[in-house]
């Protein structure tokens, strides 16, 4: 019985990650959050203070990437995997506003973009693997036997996002937040390399008015429908 690869890509705060975890549990396949991995780089070159008032050289980024180790660990409590840099568990500190505000900026750097899709497709080499991002589908596996492209409306995605925020305590502005978003969906579908888009065999997936059990409904449909007798459960 084999393994499929499945790409979740999207604008920024749709709900990728929370579907997506919950289908790799579902099908007992690994998920794998590479927005996470530009978030570590981010958050490294932050602490190193390469990033300086949001400015930062991009050779200075580049010479941090042979410093930073990164893997992620299943949790069994909270049953999701976790991001580690250098052995820490920084799962809180790289969805901080900050890491936020620099991440669409840092991942548009071509040796990083580099160095993160060659780990990316070493996770993904024995299928099995649910992975979330902006050009997963279109470029990191472009033969995943699945692709979603999901979509949202942006006041809904804002509103999802600041409750996160609000939840963990940080202290943000819903008008903060909504320019954020904006401003990552600009730079992430402008981008020379590998920008976000659609690709063209991916499937749309508005949740805007779906639960998120109704969109986990959707995509498990979508599995069955391409492989009815051959899915490891
Ligand atoms: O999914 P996220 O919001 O955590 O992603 C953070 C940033 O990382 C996003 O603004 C763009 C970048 N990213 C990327 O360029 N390619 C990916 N496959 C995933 C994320």
């Amino acid at each position: 019985m084999s393994k499929i690869t499945i790409a979740i890509d999207g604008y920024s705060s749709c709900g990728k990650s929370t579907l997506a975890k919950a289908l790799a549990s579902h099908l007992h396949y690994t998920y794998v959050d590479s927005g996470a991995m530009y978030r570590c780089v981010t958050l490294y070159a932050l602490r190193k203070g390469v990033i300086k008032d949001g400015s930062f050289i991009p050779d200075e980024v580049i010479k941090l990437l042979s410093e930073i180790k990164l893997h992620f660990e299943f949790n069994s409590q909270t049953k999701t995997s976790e991001t580690f840099m250098n052995g820490e568990h920084v799962e809180k500190d790289i969805r901080q506003m900050i890491v936020s505000e620099n991440v669409s900026r840092i991942s548009a750097i071509h040796e990083v973009r580099v160095q993160m899709i060659a780990l990316q497709r070493e996770m993904g080499k024995n299928k099995g693997i649910v992975m979330d991002g902006r050009d997963i589908g279109s470029n990191v596996f472009p033969d995943a036997e699945l692709k979603v492209f999901m979509t949202s409306d942006t006041d809904v995605r804002t509103q999802r996002r600041y409750d996160e925020y609000k939840a963990k305590g940080q202290n943000v502005a819903f008008s903060d937040v909504k320019a954020n978003l904006l401003s990552r969906d600009y730079v992430d579908t402008h981008r020379k390399e590998d920008p976000l888009i659609q690709a063209k065999d991916a499937i749309v997936l508005d949740n805007t008015e779906l639960s998120r059990e109704q969109q986990l409904e959707f995509v498990v449909k979508l599995v069955h429908d391409l492989t009815p007798y051959n899915i490891d459960r």
